[in-house]
């Protein structure tokens, strides 16, 4: 009855795949046709390709980036005491978990690419899902970059040219994030397999060093060796909860910081429809990545403490480093630095790939000019001419090198360009305006807004649908406790950080202006027009569409 279940969902929302960028008024008669079709929804649905081990390497690979390496200090700071921060770590891993079972059921009562995007337009209005386009378009997907190539540029000029050099470096710091932005730009704009394949490379490498990180921590702990002469034993002289800081806003900004280093626990959603298996694997996925993620976290936190000096925790953006340097000296500091370069440049690459999809969809939705809605650099002949001469034997170019830079049906650089570019704009804008600490708050106000939408919207889908084939079901508990921690953080942050909740609320209300004022207006009249002009089978398509909306 998976199968089934899949199936009986799909006969719902027959033409509501918004995500992938079809609307029941862009799609072409003969989707064969479009040359964009390898990378819409309509033909990636079809092709149902993704297993258990893709899902799960697309979770853990955004979710270890820059945070585990750079959050520790911001938590600890905020919280005070190392205790009441390996309590604000567990509890960031556990909202994580519940947001992420309970995004598993939305998964599966609505399998769709697009994750919130759809889940928001289907429960709330088309209304809400654009809300959420325009912010992730605006805010959270070039923010959350941006703040990945930040901490990419101070590891990687802290590898090249020393700690106390580095730390008055701002701006050459930036400058080398910007190269960082533009060379995963490039890379994921010439080919589509490149930028995968090179995610699977630096997906190994974080799991190389936060391991490190953990048996260091522990070998150090036990035999108080450390290239500086002895480890730290600030962890043996102060009491857990000494120090604990008892103001609650400065707990949510600690907790914003943990919730930044597991953030991304959404990603499966994004492609839920191009999983062969999605009711029994997307809960898997989550199930098990989360809890690995939450382990790992947390020895790696606790190695942290057992070697660097509280002092040093707090005070650094680049823990990993300082920890290198206390353990092995020079060596130590510039290996972690190149480590963690690579897992944020990892990081930064999945993300710009995901960004570029969600760009692109935005423009063929008619959410964003039309033009980045694009694919490449248009059909080319010569591409094909030369994918027939090698299917012939004709052609002295090896198969493969075209393979990758040319799709016969669409032509060369077969990639969403101008999305991408688009979001390396936004992305450089926040990289020079921003620093970590104020991005991650700005990135967690906007994105616990949406999260706590979504999963609030399940309760309601509960309530309004209880008879809606849910193929995976969360205890009612999961939403509910995640529904109640993330309001608590986002009315907390109104006091914590103003600004940054303004700036937020700002974009909001100048996308919902953008909404109600014209795009939204636009669409009833499409949808109008097209009523008498559409074909049969697409207008079933909105009457179910409507009927079934709450
Ligand atoms: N958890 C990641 C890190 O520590 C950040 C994920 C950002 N999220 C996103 N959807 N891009 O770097």
């Amino acid at each position: 009855s998976v199968s089934s279940a899949f199936d009986f969902a799909s006969n719902l929302f027959p033409l509501s795949s918004t995500a992938q960028g079809y609307t029941a008024l862009g799609a072409p008669s003969n989707p064969a046709l479009d040359p964009t079709n390898a990378l819409n929804g309509a033909s990636l649905e079809k092709n149902k390709s993704l297993t258990y081990l893709n899902g799960l390497s697309l979770v853990v690979g955004l979710i270890i980036g820059s945070g585990i390496f750079s959050s520790p200090s911001q938590v600890n700071r905020n919280a005070g005491s190392p205790g009441a921060s390996l309590l604000i770590w567990v509890v960031a891993g556990m909202l994580a978990w519940t947001g992420a079972a309970s995004y598993a059921e939305l998964g599966g009562a609505i399998p769709l690419n697009g994750g919130a995007q759809v889940y928001l337009s289907k429960i709330f209005g088309e209304w809400a899902g654009f809300l959420f386009t325009w912010c992730a378009v605006c805010v959270l997907k070039p923010g959350s970059a941006a703040i990945i190539a930040i901490i990419f540029g101070e590891y990687l000029v802290r590898a090249c040219i020393g700690a106390d050099a580095a730390e008055a470096a701002t701006w050459l710091n930036k400058g080398v994030a910007l190269v960082g932005l533009i060379s995963v730009t490039l890379l994921n704009c010439v080919s589509t397999k490149l930028g995968t394949r090179s995610a699977d490379v630096f997906m190994f490498m974080k799991f190389v060093a936060l391991i490190g990180v953990t048996v260091t921590g522990i070998v150090v702990a036990v035999t108080g060796f450390s290239y500086k002469g002895h480890a730290s034993d600030d962890w043996k002289k102060q009491s857990w909860f000494e120090g604990t800081n008892t103001d609650v806003s400065n707990w949510a900004v600690a907790l914003y910081a943990g919730l930044w280093a597991f953030d991304g626990w959404d990603n499966v959603n994004y492609v839920t429809a191009e999983f062969k298996n999605p009711t029994r694997d997307l809960p898997r996925v989550i199930h098990t990545s989360l809890p690995l993620v939450i382990t790992s976290y947390i020895l790696a936190n606790l190695s942290y403490f057992l070697v660097l000096p509280l002092s040093v925790i707090e005070s650094s953006n680049t823990v990993a480093v300082a920890f290198g340097s206390q353990v092995f000296g020079p060596i130590g500091s510039l290996i972690l630095a190149l480590f963690v370069s690579g897992s944020c440049f990892g990081a930064l690459n999945a993300t710009t790939f995901t960004s570029g999809r969600l760009v692109y969809a935005a423009g063929k939705e008619g959410y964003l000019p039309a033009l980045f809605g694009n694919i490449g650099l248009g059909k080319s002949h010569r591409a094909i001419r030369l994918h027939t001469l090698n299917q012939t034997g004709a052609s002295k170019i090896p198969r493969k090198i075209i393979d990758w830079f040319a799709d016969p049906d669409a032509g060369f650089f077969f990639t969403p360009i101008a999305a991408m570019a688009l979001n390396a704009i936004l992305t450089a804008i926040y990289i020079l305006i921003g620093s970590f600490d104020t991005l991650v708050t700005f990135y967690g106000v906007a994105g616990y807004s949406f999260y706590f939408l979504a999963v609030l919207g399940l309760i309601i889908l509960r309530v309004k649908e209880p008879m809606l084939e849910r193929p995976y079901k969360t205890w009612i508990t999961t939403p509910i406790i995640f529904c109640c921690v993330s309001l608590f953080l986002l009315s907390r942050a109104v006091f914590a950080e103003p600004v940054q909740t303004l700036l937020v609320l700002g974009f909001m209300a100048i996308g919902l202006g953008v909404w109600f004022g014209w795009v939204g207006r636009r669409r009833t009249k499409e949808r109008e027009r097209f009523r008498h002009v559409g074909e049969e089978e697409e207008k079933v398509g909105w009457r179910f569409w409507k009927r079934w909306r709450v």
